[in-house]
């Protein structure tokens, strides 16, 4: 069964730890994803955002998938599945279709009318008991057409947004999506410690997982953050050793042109990747 995030996070809050939000693109994704998550006993957010939404034909599909999967692969950790950077409109169909946690990405509006949705959408998921992201500051890079434009969230909006009673909070700190350029300035862990100073025990959330380095990502997490979403990484991951495995020829012998052969090395690749950063996060064993 799907549950909301904020049990989890609250944990990973008090406990020091984050959890992963994976985004997943198809069957092979969400399998690796949950099977790994169920192998190291860790908690687990699944992400869609919109555009993957609509090529996974659609958010009731979406629910029957992972439902599906947990029922048919055993999983017990707890698993939110968690509409990433939603519009308003798009958020209010994920309610409606299943899901168990939606993120309202309000951060490019102007602040009061960023607050007047969020306000609306925290009335609804309070009534379902779905838990509820918002964001403050654009993250930078595109995300699925979504383009930020890299801003560093001003403490107190982060505050008037976290005083509404969303679950869990995205503040721009000078995070990317996607892959970071040669000369980036890393994470602004000033602007972090402030929004956790006028925040409290508000979960915190980490956009931009890929590719920042281990340090920063445990400094993070010292200041707050519980919860890191990962997309990129697991593309790279796939994609690179779908590669290797046509290069080697290998769908060119036998069946290796079977799909559940062609695409094994990729899912493996995802899972890895999972792996490496459950382990990061320090998530292993928390469910
Ligand atoms: P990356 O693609 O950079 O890992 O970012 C993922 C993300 O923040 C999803 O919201």
């Amino acid at each position: 069964m799907l549950v909301s995030a904020k049990e989890m996070l609250t944990k990973a809050k008090a406990g020091k730890y984050a959890v992963g939000q994976f985004n997943i693109n198809n069957l092979e994704w969400t399998k690796a994803i949950l099977q790994t998550a169920e192998e190291l006993k860790s908690p687990v957010i699944l992400g869609v955002s919109e555009g993957a939404g609509k090529y996974m034909c659609g958010y009731t599909t979406i629910v029957g998938m992972v439902n599906g999967m947990i029922n048919e692969l055993g999983i017990t950790v707890p698993v939110a599945l968690h509409l990433d950077h939603g519009s308003y409109d798009g958020a209010k169909a994920c309610i409606d279709a299943g899901f168990s946690s939606v993120m309202f990405d309000g951060s490019h509006y102007p602040i009061e009318e960023n607050i007047q949705k969020t306000k609306e959408l925290v009335a609804i998921c309070n009534e379902k008991g779905l838990s509820l992201e918002a964001e403050v500051g654009a993250i930078g890079g595109e995300e699925d057409g979504v383009v930020g434009s890299g801003e560093v969230a001003d403490p107190k909006e982060c505050k008037m947004i976290a005083d509404l009673g969303v679950t869990m909070l995205a503040a721009g700190i000078g995070n990317i999506h996607g892959k970071y350029p040669e000369n980036w300035a890393g994470l602004s862990f000033d602007t972090l410690d402030a929004i956790q100073q006028l925040t409290g025990d508000m979960p915190l959330v980490l956009h931009g997982g890929t590719g920042i380095p281990a340090d920063m990502i445990k400094k993070a997490i010292s200041l707050g953050v519980s919860k890191i979403n990962v997309n990129t990484e697991c593309q790279l991951a796939f994609a690179d050793a779908t590669r290797k495995y046509i290069e080697a020829g290998k769908d060119l012998q036998g069946k290796g042109f079977d799909p559940r052969k062609l695409l094994a090395d990729g899912t493996a690749a995802i899972k890895a990747t999972v792996k490496e950063k459950m382990e990061l996060f320090g998530s292993v064993n928390k469910a």
